[in-house]
């Protein structure tokens, strides 16, 4: 997906991915990455998910990356937060209390700028992306996390009824991408909701992944 795809999604307020609240399988799965209070949890692509917001409500410290400004922009309004920005790089990170978030492509974020983090919150990110792009996705992603724990949450529906975003991700591709390094574990199957279940009958799921000595 070429970025001008997302920038003009979000220029034209199509963002039929965004939901107004909290996503529930996040609410009721994150407890299952069993972090402490204060962790630093990275969301990839983030949007500006009301997911960062139940986060940061429930203590944890958070990092987002996001190409779209006018995103990041409205994340920030949405959260009565006023970022501080420092150019870093090709990129331009917002800071707040306990949260920054990386403004540009998440394929020039490095290690260093990121930071240490304790976990992956990855909701309509890997799913966001074509085929070829979701391979170099998950490599970056554990490259600059070193591969800390993740909850993925993806959607499987017939791809040959529909074109992505949001595309179809099979368990042999979630194996595919994070069998190595990660144990990976599927917690749930639900029947999609939200705009995509007006497009075709989809299954969400949810995927627990660790170390195998987690
Ligand atoms: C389907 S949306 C999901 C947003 C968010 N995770 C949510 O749940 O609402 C995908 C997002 O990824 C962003 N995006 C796409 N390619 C990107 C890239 N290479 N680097 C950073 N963000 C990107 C888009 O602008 C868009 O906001």
């Amino acid at each position: 997906m070429h970025a001008d795809f997302w920038l003009n999604r979000w220029e034209n307020n199509e963002i039929g991915f965004h939901e107004r609240e909290a996503n529930p399988l996040l609410v009721k799965y994150f407890p299952n990455l069993s972090l402490k209070k204060s962790s630093r949890v990275f969301l990839p692509l983030c949007g500006k998910t009301r997911d960062i917001a139940w986060l940061l409500s429930q203590g944890y410290s958070v990092v987002g990356a996001e190409l779209s400004q006018l995103a990041v922009e409205q994340l920030f309004s949405e959260l009565c937060a006023e970022p501080k920005i420092i150019q870093q790089g090709a990129l331009r990170l917002y800071r707040a209390k306990n949260l920054d978030v990386f403004v540009g492509d998440l394929f020039q974020l490095s290690r260093s700028m990121l930071g240490s983090v304790d976990a992956i919150y990855d909701r309509a990110a890997l799913v966001a992306l074509p085929e070829e792009a979701r391979r170099h996705y998950s490599a970056h992603l554990m490259k600059i996390t070193e591969s800390v724990p993740q909850l993925l949450i993806t959607y499987e529906y017939d791809q040959s009824q529909m074109d992505g975003p949001p595309f179809s991700i099979s368990r042999e591709e979630v194996e595919q991408h994070y069998a190595q390094p990660y144990q990976v574990k599927h917690l749930s199957r639900t029947e999609a909701t939200g705009s995509l279940r007006k497009r075709i009958a989809a299954q969400e799921e949810v995927w627990l992944l660790t170390s195998h000595t987690y």
